[in-house]
């Protein structure tokens, strides 16, 4: 039963990555069209492969069976949106927010109410209506949305926490915080800076 529940899936969860990123695509390029700001640095995206979800379902005391996975799970499809600027962070939010027909399942702000760890981004769940020959099929989907300095620093601290027996991990923890309050610092103060240059 175990042996790739997930499989079939696959097709719904790469659809709805699709589906968004060719919504944001379509946007972008509108705005460029007419000398606007496009928020966006890039996207990036990737369906959770079946046996990290197999963990996190068992890690979360949930059963591995595929609805399970599909509804309690909100991240089987992922993308993550990386901006130059804060600003331009909650103008990607604003920006999602518009697609009338797609409902918010959860929404975090962990750039204004960091994780005790240092870690800053915007969450997103949204469950879109994926219409696949006339037929809808709702599919969540997790957005992270963050500036290029809060993804290098989330990459580094990703790699920390699935390494094993790492050597001085207490300094280690301590120096990510420091390093993520740095960053967050060094964010404000080029958008400020951004800021200053557009006579705002
Ligand atoms: P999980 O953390 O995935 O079990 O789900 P959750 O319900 O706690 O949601 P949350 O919004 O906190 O996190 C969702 C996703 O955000 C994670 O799967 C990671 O990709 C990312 N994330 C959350 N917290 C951290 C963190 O402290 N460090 C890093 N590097 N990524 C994080
Ligand atoms: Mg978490």
């Amino acid at each position: 039963m175990l042996e790739s529940f997930y499989k079939d899936s696959i097709v719904l969860l790469e659809g709805v990555i699709a589906e968004i990123i060719a919504r944001l695509e379509i946007i972008r390029k509108y705005k460029i069209v007419h000398n606007d700001r496009d928020p966006i640095e890039y996207i990036t995206s990737r369906v959770k492969s079946e046996e990290s979800m197999k963990e996190k379902l068992k890690r979360k005391n949930l059963q591995v069976n595929l609805e399970t996975a599909l509804t309690k799970i909100y991240d089987a499809a992922g993308i993550r949106i990386i901006c130059e600027y804060i600003d331009d962070v909650y103008s990607v939010v604003k920006m999602l927010k518009k697609f009338k027909d797609l409902k918010i399942l959860q929404e975090k702000d962990y750039i204004k109410n960091p994780k005790e760890n240092g870690y800053r981004s915007y969450h997103i769940v949204f469950e879109v209506p994926l219409d696949i020959a006339g037929e809808i099929h709702p599919v969540n989907i997790e957005v992270q949305i963050r500036t290029i300095a809060m993804d290098f620093w989330a990459s580094l601290e990703h790699e920390m926490k699935y390494k094993k027996n790492i050597k001085n991990q207490e300094m280690i923890v301590e120096e990510l915080k420091r390093c993520a309050d740095e960053i967050a610092t060094t964010d404000i103060n080029m958008q400020t800076i951004r800021n200053m240059i557009n006579g705002k």
